[in-house]
């Protein structure tokens, strides 16, 4: 069979370079929020693993999502009250000798061009220069807290700046948090943000479908976690969005189950968690489906369930509504099922959702919200009150069941099941848009796929 859906906007390759201007737009709308504050950003460490090998580095999103540079030491300036350096840049120079070891560098010359900057820097100079463009600011906008050794770097560029301050009379007196204000943008997608994510989504659902194309009792969790991420890889996905979950028959229970270390059993279900990360963008899929290419009648009952509290808050998505009545909606359906089933028993649905006692084999929320981040950033609740969902945002549905082998109540056909199916979902205007049904979630339709090719 055929991997990708031709319908799929599915891309063959890395995600070109978004154009400056998607940049620029965020920075000039972040500068009206900031009211006249400057904001300094810096991007994210380098970090080493087994002594001196390379993590493969991945950017600070914040930074990212500001200025689209992708390198390592790299420091950025938004200075509202100065024309010529409204977007500064410090960056590291070109090294020959140290990219002929890692590779090219953009350098402080092409940065400019790059990345429409005003000015750019040698990364060795920002102290200094940092201190004099945030000078005559009132307010400082920055993150504090994420990292010390640059918390202590940007207080002294702080003081650095106030030490003129007794003579000029400017420099900045207050430091704001950016954190929450970059929280409020990013929680609403861009259209160039939205169709990455459609990318990443479509190459997360082919990689699901090709593991289970290829799933079959006997084969290694690990095979299957190759399979999809060769197929994430294939497809100029940066690599797995976060740690695969390759969980089979009892694994499935364990909720971030990621050892993937064992071979599937006879008559197992699988649970595949996993998603890619294309362009910075990310998806987030589970499904869960029998390694034989038939579901048990005990599995498929619970399948069935899961199956239908997740179109139940799909359903609720829509404009207007409070993102607590996604997972009410997930809940309401989970435990009503959980009743008939006699997997609570001697409770009303209502007893077991008011007593929380549902929780034994429902213990996470149904939703996160998804962007450069998996668990992207944003509020759920403001002051005790549930976040409405606007359109623009973009959250998981992922509701599940998890019984583990010794819950001595449940009948004995569900022991040892774990079940979630999981959606990336865009609000629109007028409802939702599931960004990740490339990939099937109807049991027939499961059926027929796993083990096909
Ligand atoms: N997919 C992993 C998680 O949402 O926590
Ligand atoms: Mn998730």
């Amino acid at each position: 069979m055929s991997i990708p859906d031709a319908n799929d906007p599915i891309p063959a390759g890395p995600a070109a370079p978004a154009p400056v201007e998607v940049f620029r737009a965020r920075r000039e709308r972040l500068l009206e929020l900031a009211g006249g504050a400057v904001v300094l950003l810096a991007s994210n460490p380098e970090l080493f693993r087994s002594r001196d090998t390379e993590v493969p580095y991945r950017q600070n999103t914040d930074f990212y999502y500001l200025t689209g540079v992708e390198e390592p030491e790299a420091f950025a300036v938004l200075t509202p009250h100065d024309a010529a350096h409204r977007f500064t840049l410090f960056m590291r120079p070109r090294d020959p000798d140290r990219e002929r070891w890692n590779g090219p560098r953009i350098g402080v010359e092409a940065a400019m061009e790059t990345y429409g900057a005003d000015a750019v820097y040698p990364i060795g100079d920002v102290d200094e220069r940092a201190a004099e463009l945030i000078a005559p600011a009132d307010r400082l906008l920055y993150a504090l807290g994420a990292d010390p050794a640059l918390d202590t770097r940007v207080l002294e560029i702080l003081s650095r700046a106030r030490r003129a301050r007794a003579r000029s009379g400017a420099g900045p007196t207050t430091l704001v948090d950016l954190d929450s204000l970059l929280a409020e943008m990013r929680k609403i997608k861009d259209p160039h943000e939205i169709e990455r994510m459609r990318c990443a989504a479509a190459i997360g659902a082919a990689g699901h479908r090709a593991a289970m194309a290829r799933a079959r009792p006997g084969i290694g969790e690990w095979e299957l976690e190759a399979i999809l991420e060769g197929t994430f890889r294939s497809h100029g996905a940066a690599g797995p969005a976060f740690a695969s979950i390759v969980g089979s028959g009892e694994n499935a229970t364990f909720l971030h189950y990621t050892q993937n270390d064992s071979v599937v059993p006879e008559d197992a279900l699988v649970l595949i968690d996993a998603g890619a990360e294309w362009g910075m963008y990310c998806s987030d899929i589970t499904r869960t489906f029998p390694a034989s290419g038939r579901f048990t009648a005990p599995q498929r009952e619970l399948y069935e369930l899961v199956l239908q509290a997740e179109n139940a808050a799909i359903e609720a998505v829509r404009p207007g509504v409070g993102i607590t009545a996604v997972h009410d909606a997930a809940v309401g359906m989970l435990v009503a099922g959980m009743v008939r089933l006699g997997i609570l028993q001697d409770v009303s649905a209502e007893e077991a959702i008011e007593s929380g006692s549902y929780r034994r084999f429902y213990m996470h929320q149904t939703s996160h919200w998804l962007g450069l981040d998996v668990h992207d950033v944003g509020l759920y609740r403001r002051n005790g009150t549930p976040i409405t969902l606007e359109p623009g945002m973009v959250l998981t549905i992922e509701p599940g069941i998890y019984i583990s082998r010794d819950s001595e109540t449940v009948p004995a056909a569900y022991r040892g099941i774990g079940i979630r199916i999981e959606d990336d979902v865009l609000v629109t205007d007028y409802g939702r848009e599931i960004l990740t049904r490339g990939v099937p979630v109807d049991p027939d339709e499961v059926e027929r796929l796993v083990g096909a090719g």
